[in-house]
């Protein structure tokens, strides 16, 4: 996990950056994220942090969680009724079981050695039905754009603490979580886009524990 601190020293610059370094991903991939009607759903927007997603999408509650102060007092000058921001660390998520209709998790999940703990609680905390949509750099299997990832985008960009998964890993990990993988590829060589959801019925795909 990158260190709290990176966060604190780049929030006023974050929104900037990341436009730059993604070009035209930056908006395709949040009308991806967002391609639903989500108008009457309770939504968590899980490591928020300036609000990527909470501040543009539609829903009756939205809830963003993240742990790092400056990135949320950013967020938080986006004044919505419907809108509360946490402070906490995503790996002791505070939530009931099937609280949400909808989780989203976008660039954040290259910062969790324990991904798979998230998606494990993220599970228990939606509802029946209710589904996971994630979007993040991931490990190609192209060597130019491997070495990319793992040189410039880890040492410059993630200062050397980056764990990113290839395609089949991720399915793996959702699928070892209890979801049913609907959307999963690959963005222009060098990102993932996942949505899964949780079964409607729920006793007949367990998690494996
Ligand atoms: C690269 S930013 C992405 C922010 C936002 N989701 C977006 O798409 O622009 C990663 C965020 O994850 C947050 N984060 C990292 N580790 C965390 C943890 N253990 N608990 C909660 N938030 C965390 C950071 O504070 C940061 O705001």
């Amino acid at each position: 996990m990158v260190e709290p601190r990176f966060f604190e020293t780049i929030a006023p610059i974050y929104d900037f950056l990341t436009k730059l370094f993604m070009g035209g991903t930056y908006e395709s991939m949040r009308k991806r994220m967002l391609n639903e009607d989500t108008s009457q759903m309770e939504i968590l927007d899980l490591c928020c942090g300036t609000g990527y997603i909470c501040n543009t999408i539609e829903a009756k509650r939205i809830v963003g969680l993240d742990q790092s102060d400056a990135m949320l007092a950013r967020n938080a000058k986006v004044k919505r009724d419907n809108k509360t921001l946490i402070k906490g660390n995503a790996y002791q998520m505070p939530f009931k079981e099937e609280e949400f209709d909808r989780i989203y998790n976008s660039s954040a999940s290259h910062e969790f050695k324990l991904f798979s703990r998230l998606l494990k609680k993220s599970y228990e905390i939606l509802k029946p039905g209710g589904k996971i949509v994630i979007f993040d750099i991931y490990q190609p299997k192209n060597p130019v754009l491997s070495l990319f990832m793992n040189t410039f985008v880890r040492y410059a960009v993630e200062r050397g603490i980056m764990f990113v998964h290839t395609k089949e890993e991720w399915r793996q990990m959702l699928q070892e979580a209890g979801f049913v993988v609907e959307e999963l590829d690959v963005i222009r060589g060098l990102y993932i886009f996942a949505r899964a959801s949780k079964p409607l019925n729920t006793a007949v795909n367990q998690p494996n524990s």
